[in-house]
């Protein structure tokens, strides 16, 4: 990973913008709910990868009733607007933000009972290191919820994808779901469930491309910069026409550590 912030102010603005106050990933609380399915977070201490502006965080507190949520990133703009938010929601007492450094995740065994990440996972390449972290993290009986961004295969990404990596710029490092599975079973999860949510983003991306080629077009290049905005449209060209082809597919993903281990 390079030195260059990734998620800059800019950026952190533009992907609110599209995807709602706090949110750098798409589909907003609904996708929460959906990762979250089935799985108690009332009174769990809660650990999130990658929180990003801090939306996330703030409904696991104040909608889910968290007991508390640590929210982990790698750059500091995300970290201060995460701050900011929570500050201005009366939640800090629940909610901490840590800058932390990629790799080995900085706490104790058995810490969280809930290990949750929205869209963060893809730029962290060792999903086997990841996975083996994140039980070492949880007690027995504890959940991990996530969602990422994923490959449909392990081999070579077509010319389209590889395309469309390029244009993201964003250091991302896709695994496949035969990929994800393993690395979770070997880590010692049971219960483990990939659901592609494929079918979902390719209409919204869709609709999202529509909207950056669109009558608003104007204002966002005034706010972001011309340059700015034709890369976006670029970026989100490509990526409808990966989505569509199925090789980029959004998962979310849900594991068990075992109550007895
Ligand atoms: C697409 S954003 C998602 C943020 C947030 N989860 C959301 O859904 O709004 C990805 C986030 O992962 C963070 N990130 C990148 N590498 C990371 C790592 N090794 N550990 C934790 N977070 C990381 C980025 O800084 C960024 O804030």
């Amino acid at each position: 990973m390079s030195n260059e912030v990734l998620y800059n102010t800019q950026v952190i603005s533009f992907l609110e913008e599209l995807w709602g106050d706090g949110f750098l990933s798409p589909g907003g609380s609904d996708e929460v709910d959906k990762v979250l399915e089935g799985i108690n977070i009332k009174d769990q201490r809660v650990l999130d990868i990658g929180s990003g502006s801090g939306a996330c965080a703030i409904l696991l507190a104040k909608n889910y009733l968290a007991k508390t949520v640590v929210g982990i990133d790698v750059e500091p703009p995300v970290c201060e607007a995460a701050q900011a938010r929570i500050l201005a929601a009366g939640l800090s007492e629940k909610i901490s933000i840590e800058l932390v450094s990629p790799g080995i995740l900085p706490f104790e065994n058995v810490s969280f009972d809930v290990v949750f990440s929205k869209d963060s996972i893809i730029h962290i390449p060792d999903k086997a290191a990841l996975a083996s972290d994140v039980f070492r993290l949880l007690k027995p009986g504890g959940h991990f919820a996530a969602s990422d961004w994923l490959i449909s295969h392990g081999g070579t990404p077509s010319p389209e994808m590889s395309e469309y990596i390029k244009a993201e710029g964003l250091d991302f490092a896709m695994a496949s779901p035969s990929e994800y599975e393993e690395a979770l079973f070997k880590a010692g999860f049971i219960e483990i469930e990939l659901v592609n949510r494929n079918p979902w983003y390719s209409k919204i991306a869709a609709k999202e491309l529509e909207w950056l080629k669109g009558s608003d077009r104007q204002g966002l290049s005034k706010r972001y910069g011309k340059e700015f905005i034709d890369h976006q449209i670029e970026i989100w060209m490509k990526l409808v026409g990966v989505l569509k082809s199925g090789e980029h597919c959004p998962h979310h993903i849900r594991a068990k550590k075992p109550s007895e281990s």
